[in-house]
């Protein structure tokens, strides 16, 4: 009954003057209101399409005054997510058919209302077979040596001591330009839940790293250097900040550091264009200033390095080309298997690894396993670390803010110790936006290049001193945790998928186990109640470096508070587990939601249609 209330003021009050563009403006509407599966996503469609005909102005007016007026979020926020992104997803809708895949899977990554379409099968041209009698990599028992792994530190340069720590925003603890208010919450100095951490934080992590892992030999960086104002960040900014953590990385940590690219480190951000794209040309990649650097322009961001001294080669890809929101990705009905080579990239360097009797370790920042995966191109990585796995002695990733790992398989619908042939390892974050910050550091294997244990570091910021001092300390050893619950694991062994495999069989018997590993997942700092049904699907996760098979399911009208989960009572904060932040899609879901299930007060209808009129008079 509300939808015909809304469709008929827009077609009585404003088809007067018969105006298409405001026909289309009720069209909309209607068609958010519809919009409750995937078949009424791709109606959805066509309206944003002919909306983004009529001109980027006219589709990021139209998003921007239905967030501003139905108060999704801050008007800064609405203006600044909607008008840096809003025009690629405009372009994105003005170059597809509404009927092909893409379609879906804009309804699927922006408006969540899809499910993953099934794999496209593509088999990876891959050079040469493996050889029929691989190098053997056995351990003499040497001593290990060490590695540093950070992640997702979102240093947020902006970070005021005092301004308001719980606010209306994505992130807070900044001076926003709309808040003249005395803060309710005065940020400390370090950190807050709610935030993006300030350099100090940063600044303590790296001291405290180079002090415990003085003898690393190196250090990885998995990426999402840029905090998560998204409404706020430009180039200039996020060249700026990947400058500055470089140099930040470069003065404290004594071992080289190989970083890969996140997401947010780019404006917009979630944009990497392929290079199949008019746009593309307009793109630079600001990451590296070493010899790697013409590899990162060649590859849009990948490149491989050796490790200092030893036979072990670092992969590092630009995962962004297999991210299910990066916006350029959805600029064509041509399906690409490898947008910009990336994974043609990875079996080079793989094969020149075999080639050279070395081993390798891939790193990136999103995992390929994780919901934020495009289906495709996590089974055609699969089929590569299926091929090489025998030259792969480590995979490590970033992005969910949580500490987590991913096992592959050799067959997914067998899974078994046998069948386990990839561990992945994802770092926990230094943003408190997610639990406690943390880092990983990995003894390693120096034969083989495998872990033999991970030890995560945490500073807790429920404790009174870290607003004065943050202290760093040992949270957990793998070995010392996990080894116990896997006896089958010996004093020599590394820590193999099959122990990974058997870990999870662990979990799925032994419910304190499992506990812990939920505990774990963000330091004690947020932890989620995980039921039966949770762990089941977890468990499952932990199964899947293959997206497909994460048992990810897309819940249309999508619970934005799972999103945002509740600390235990004590630390009385909210905190956020998103990774995205507050992107075009966020609100573009928000709205969706919003309209097909709320009813909509006379007020609002009349502030709506006045904006919505003004719009229409400028189309
Ligand atoms: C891409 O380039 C075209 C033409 O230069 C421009 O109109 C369009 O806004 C650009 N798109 C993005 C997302 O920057
Ligand atoms: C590696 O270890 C296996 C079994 O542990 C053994 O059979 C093999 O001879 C060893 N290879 C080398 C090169 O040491
Ligand atoms: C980019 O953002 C920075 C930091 O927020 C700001 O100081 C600067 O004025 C912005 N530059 C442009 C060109 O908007
Ligand atoms: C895109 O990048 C891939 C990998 O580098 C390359 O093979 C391909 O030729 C490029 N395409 C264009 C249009 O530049
Ligand atoms: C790690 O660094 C130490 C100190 O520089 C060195 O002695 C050791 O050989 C290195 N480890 C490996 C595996 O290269
Ligand atoms: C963090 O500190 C709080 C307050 O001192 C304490 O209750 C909590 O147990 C600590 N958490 C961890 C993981 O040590
Ligand atoms: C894992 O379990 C399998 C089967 O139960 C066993 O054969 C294997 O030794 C175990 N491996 C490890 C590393 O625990
Ligand atoms: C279950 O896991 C806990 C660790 O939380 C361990 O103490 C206990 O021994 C395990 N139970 C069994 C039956 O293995
Ligand atoms: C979880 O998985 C186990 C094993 O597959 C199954 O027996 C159990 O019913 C599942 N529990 C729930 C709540 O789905
Ligand atoms: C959304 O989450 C809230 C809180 O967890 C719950 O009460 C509500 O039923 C959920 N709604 C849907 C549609 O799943
Ligand atoms: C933050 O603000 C919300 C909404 O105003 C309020 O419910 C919550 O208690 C506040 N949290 C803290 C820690 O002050």
């Amino acid at each position: 009954m509300r939808t015909q209330a809304i469709r008929s003021w827009l077609f009585f009050a404003l088809l007067p003057s018969s105006c298409t563009a405001r026909d289309l403006l009720a069209e909309t509407l209607t068609a958010f209101e519809n919009a409750v599966d995937c078949k009424s996503c791709h109606a959805l469609l066509v309206p944003l399409k002919a909306l983004a005909e009529l001109g980027n102005s006219a589709f990021v007016d139209t998003i921007v005054t239905l967030c501003e007026t139905l108060k999704l979020e801050d008007d800064d926020v609405c203006q600044g997510t909607v008008g840096e992104q809003g025009p690629i997803i405009a372009q994105d809708l003005r170059q597809i058919s509404l009927s092909g895949q893409t379609g879906t899977l804009i309804c699927d990554a922006v408006l969540g209302l899809c499910q993953a379409p099934a794999v496209n099968p593509h088999t990876v041209p891959i050079p040469e077979a493996a050889p029929a009698n691989p190098k053997v990599w056995n351990s003499s028992g040497n001593a290990p040596f060490q590695v540093l792994h950070f992640s997702d530190v979102h240093i947020d340069r902006q970070y005021t001591p005092g301004s308001e720590a719980n606010c209306t925003k994505p992130i807070c603890c900044r001076n926003f330009a709309d808040d003249t208010s005395t803060p309710t919450l005065p940020a400390g100095p370090n950190g807050e839940p709610k935030c993006d951490p300030p350099v100090s934080l940063a600044d303590s992590m790296l001291e405290f790293a180079q002090q415990t892992g003085s003898s690393a030999n190196f250090s990885i960086f998995t990426g999402d250097v840029v905090e998560a104002a998204v409404w706020l960040v430009n180039k200039s900014e996020v060249t700026n900040d990947l400058q500055d953590f470089n140099s930040e990385m470069a003065a404290k940590l004594q071992a080289p550091v190989f970083p890969s690219l996140g997401n947010h480190d780019v404006a917009p951000v979630n944009f990497f264009p392929r290079n199949t794209t008019s746009n593309a040309s307009d793109f630079q990649w600001r990451w590296i200033g070493s010899e790697a650097a013409s590899q990162v322009d060649h590859l849009s961001g990948s490149y491989w390095k050796m490790a200092p001294g030893m036979n072990l080669r670092i992969i590092s890809l630009n995962t962004q080309y297999w991210y299910k929101l990066n916006l350029g990705l959805y600029d064509s009905d041509t399906l690409q298997p490898d947008p910009n080579g990336i994974l043609a990239f990875l079996v080079e360097s793989l094969q020149a690894t075999e080639d050279a009797d070395q081993r390798a370790w891939i790193i990136g920042h999103i995992a390929p396993g994780h919901v934020d995966a495009l289906h495709d191109q996590s089974n055609y990585y699969n089929q590569i670390i299926q091929r090489y796995k025998n030259s792969i002695a480590g995979q490590f990733f970033g992005h969910s803010h949580q500490d987590q790992f991913e096992i592959a398989y050799s067959d997914y619908s067998n899974q078994q110790a046998a069948t386990a042939i990839g561990f992945a390892s994802l770092s926990p974050a230094l943003t408190p936006r997610s639990g406690n910050p943390a880092f990983k550091m990995y003894d390693v294997d120096p034969d083989t290049f495998e872990v033999v244990d991970i030890k995560v570091y945490t500073t807790n910021m429920s404790d009174p001193s870290f607003q004065t001092t943050p202290t760093w300390e040992l949270y957990y050893s793998a070995r010392d945790t996990y080894g116990p619950l896997v006896p089958s694991l010996t004093a020599t062994e590394s820590l193999s998928p099959a122990f990974w495999h058997n870990l999870t069989e662990v979990f799925a018997k032994n419910e304190s186990a499992f506990q812990i590993y939920n505990t774990f997942l963000s330091r004690d700092g947020a932890v989620v109640a995980c039921d039966d049904t949770c762990r089941n699907t977890t468990i499952c996760g932990l199964r899947a470096m293959r997206a497909e098979n994460n048992c990810n399911v897309v819940m249309p009208g999508i619970n934005f508070s799972r999103r945002h989960v509740r600390a235990p009572a004590t630390a009385g904060r909210v905190y956020d587990l998103g990774c995205e932040g507050s992107g075009v899609g966020n609100i573009m879901q928000k709205l969706n939601v919003y309209l097909s299930s709320t009813s909509i007060s006379s007020e609002i209808t009349a502030a709506l249609r006045k904006r919505l009129e003004s719009i229409d008079s400028s189309l």
